[in-house]
């Protein structure tokens, strides 16, 4: 049976360290640090994820606004309300929640904010950083955490394959960046929708990270027994028992995986509370540059 990776614990262990640090830093003549949290129309899944993100920020000490625009923003409306806390110097760090409806343009969005506030690290500027291997970068919060969870749970990645599952700007991009840098040093391979033989490279995979939005993606007979699984789904199933009407899953059929493997995170209490982590992290690193300046 796998270990089944506590990402909760890892995520308060964060938090408190982050904590710490704010309270040590805490003086009369020093703001606190802020996040601006966008959020375009009424996603469900995107009003629970911004309000888990501004309950963690308050627990830290660090302030947080929320901007709620409606679905039908213009992309210069939108603009010009990131423009403007890209100018506020009481805002250390601004968060686009995605996905945006289909008539913004999420690259645009994210490009406008400026790469010293850009806690997702989504922009060109911190995706070229990334890529140059320059230490100043804000890497994106999901990736982030994931290679946090395996740093921390002792899972050697030099020389290693791993294999993601998924090329978005949001994970599986920058996730292959992370993977394969000096010092974590991972063969890595990006699988997505038109790859061809996905359960024979799945299957050598000694990390596997499914990054698909889809329950069920990653069945027993792709995991390779003793592989450490990262599953990044977060899937909403109806379920008439639950209060909600539904029950989240991740992307892996963690059930049938869960013998195999030697190491796997569950969802819920996986990888997500490890994103809000990294956002925290990279909050409080945008705050210091502000203020330490
Ligand atoms: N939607 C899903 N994950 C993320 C994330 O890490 N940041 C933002 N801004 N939107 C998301």
């Amino acid at each position: 049976m796998a270990e089944i990776i506590d990402g909760n614990a890892i995520a308060k262990s964060l938090h408190e360290e982050l904590r710490s640090e704010l309270l040590a830093m805490g003086s009369a003549d020093l703001r606190k640090p802020c996040v601006a949290f966008v959020r375009v129309g009424e996603n469900p899944a995107s009003v629970s994820y911004v309000s888990k993100k501004q309950k963690v920020s308050a627990e830290i000490g660090i302030e947080s606004r929320l901007h709620v625009l409606p679905e039908s923003v213009s992309q210069p409306e939108l603009n010009s309300l990131i423009d403007s806390l890209n100018a506020d110097d009481n805002v250390d760090a601004i968060l686009v929640q995605a996905p945006l409806p289909p008539h913004l343009s999420e690259r645009d969005t994210f490009n406008r904010v400026r790469p010293d506030k850009d806690v997702d690290g989504f922009s060109a500027a911190n995706l070229g950083l990334l890529c140059q291997e320059d230490a100043s970068a804000f890497v994106a919060c999901t990736p982030a955490g994931i290679l946090e969870i395996i740093k921390r749970s002792g899972v050697e990645t030099r020389g290693k394959n791993a294999v993601v599952i998924g090329r978005s700007i949001i994970v599986g991009k920058p996730l292959g960046l992370l993977l394969m840098r000096k010092g974590v040093d991972a063969t890595v391979s990006i699988c997505h929708s038109r790859t061809e033989n996905l359960r024979e490279i799945c299957a050598r995979a000694d990390i596997l990270i499914a990054a698909v939005g889809r329950p069920m993606t990653v069945s027993a007979d792709m995991v390779k027994e003793g592989a450490c699984v990262i599953d990044v789904g977060i899937n909403r199933v109806p379920c008439a028992e639950k209060k909600s009407g539904y029950r989240l899953v991740g992307d892996v059929d963690f059930d049938g995986v869960v013998s195999k493997c030697s190491k796997i995170t569950p969802v819920p209490g996986g990888v997500g509370p490890m994103t809000v982590a990294m956002l925290m992290k990279n909050t409080v690193a945008a705050y210091k540059r502000h203020v330490l300046k």
